[in-house]
């Protein structure tokens, strides 16, 4: 297929393209802008998936041309083929386009770019990863046919303008981050297994995403097991291991390997395999979370058990830690033994939440006797409640779930000590139906 298409007034470039990229790259000269742009979309044959414009276009033919191709082909990927000047900047923001590319570019450095906007269209569902590959067999098209410039000079009549279609919105978008405004990350840990981290972690993403959408990332840095992505029901493509890879250098990329929730927030899935999730450096994880504070509102990170590696430089780089245990002496006793050694080794984030998670009247303990044990006050009881793995079971958050459930409402009051604006509005706690299911 024709994966690209380049609109050029430039004889030599669209020659070194078509040298480069062969029959995936439809070409249609610059003159026919003076048709209007809609007969420049017009003879695009198929569904490009990305639109180099450029060079020797000005600013309102290019943004004519960006008009009429995103109402025809809302994902297309759209780069700028122009040297760097003062007004690139402008250009960039008020066209929305991805990319600029220079047109001395060496040609890795043209084809890098196609590949990495490339990888982004595929990552996030506007493109197949085949329909960048070469095709089969050579066929003519028709484009080269049609429009020699005999044609165009004799005035060839172009078609009539195609029906403008209503781009479709985008399903979400990565909204900047406001200047001035502090990002904050949140480490959800606990000395024992089991206490309700993912829990919270997963439930603590959704309430922020409501007062942040899509500026929320949930990381699943349970290197081993982690289980984000099953309790809600989510595929993802990439995982933590391609978050940290040296190509995730360059965020386009390291946006790519996120997966986004329908609930308004994005994950970095756990390593498909333990052996994967070994295999990343404590390092790699504070660099990730760190890159990650540079897009997102709020990082919420989902830990190990225990004091590893891992988790400690995962608090080093946080602004806020909710600590989980429930109510067995056992973890009320490692939580005490958590707090000292963080205290004594200077690693207690700045703000630190303690959480007693599937509270019971029947445990023989109360609050107060909680509290001695682990020698700090308790912050939020979230009460034992069956809706908790019902909601993980349906691969729902609890929060979005089951809006009633004592437990749910205990959590959302984790969401209101960090973000004090979330408090519950109706029509935000509203549980939203599935696509998948019956009205
Ligand atoms: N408040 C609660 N009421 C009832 N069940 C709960 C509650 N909180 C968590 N659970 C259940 O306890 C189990 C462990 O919870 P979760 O997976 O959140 O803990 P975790 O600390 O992430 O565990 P792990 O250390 O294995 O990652 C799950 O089956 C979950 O459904
Ligand atoms: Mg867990």
């Amino acid at each position: 297929m024709t994966a690209y298409v380049l609109v050029s007034r430039s004889a030599e470039y669209e020659t070194r393209m078509r040298d480069l990229l062969g029959d995936r790259l439809a070409v249609i000269p610059g003159e026919f802008l003076t048709f209007g742009p809609e007969s420049v979309v017009s003879r695009i044959p198929e569904s490009p998936r990305i639109a180099l414009l450029g060079p020797v276009l000005n600013y309102e033919e290019t943004k004519g041309l960006v008009e009429a191709l995103t109402a025809k082909h809302p994902h297309l990927g759209l780069i700028v083929v122009r040297e760097q000047r003062s007004d690139l900047e402008d250009w960039v923001d008020e066209l929305a386009l991805h990319a600029v590319l220079n047109p001395d570019a060496t040609d890795d450095t043209t084809v890098a770019l196609l590949d990495r906007l490339g990888s982004w269209l595929v990552g996030n569902g506007h493109a197949e990863t085949g329909d960048f590959d070469a095709p089969a067999s050579i066929a003519l098209s028709d484009l080269e046919r049609t429009w020699d410039e005999s044609e165009l000079e004799a005035g060839v009549k172009p078609p009539s303008p195609a029906t403008p279609v209503e781009p479709a919105p985008p399903e979400w978008e990565f909204p900047p981050l406001e200047a001035g405004v502090p990002t904050e990350a949140i480490a959800v840990v606990a000395p024992k297994g089991g206490q309700g981290k993912t829990t919270i972690a997963i439930n603590l993403a959704t309430g922020l995403a409501e007062i942040s959408p899509n500026s929320v990332v949930l990381v699943d840095a349970d290197l081993q097991f982690g289980d984000i992505t099953a309790a809600l029901a989510l595929e993802p493509e990439r995982t933590i291991v391609d978050a940290v890879s040296d190509a995730a250098d360059d965020e386009i990329v390291l946006k790519t390997t996120l997966t986004h929730h329908a609930d308004g927030f994005f994950v970095v899935a756990s390593a498909p395999s333990p052996e994967l999730g070994d295999q990343i450096r404590p390092g790699a994880l504070a660099r990730l979370i760190d890159r990650l504070r540079a897009t997102f509102r709020y990082v919420v990170i989902d830990t190990t058990p225990g004091l590893g590696e891992h988790t400690l430089v995962t608090l080093e780089h946080v602004t806020d830690a909710v600590f989980v245990t429930n109510m067995g002496v056992p973890s009320l006793r490692a939580l005490r033994t958590e707090f000292e050694l963080l205290s004594t080794v200077g690693l207690m984030p700045g703000n630190r939440h303690i959480v007693v998670n599937q509270t019971d009247k029947n445990s023989g303990l109360t609050i107060k006797d909680v509290e001695k044990i682990i020698g700090a006050p308790v912050d939020i009881e979230v009460p034992k409640s069956s809706a908790v793995l019902l909601a993980s079971n349906r691969g729902v958050p609890l929060i979005h779930d089951d809006v009633r459930d004592p437990a749910a409402k205990a959590i959302r009051s984790i969401v209101l000590r960090i973000a004090p604006e979330a408090f519950p509005k109706r029509s935000r706690i509203q549980r939203r139906r599935r696509s998948n299911e019956p009205e």
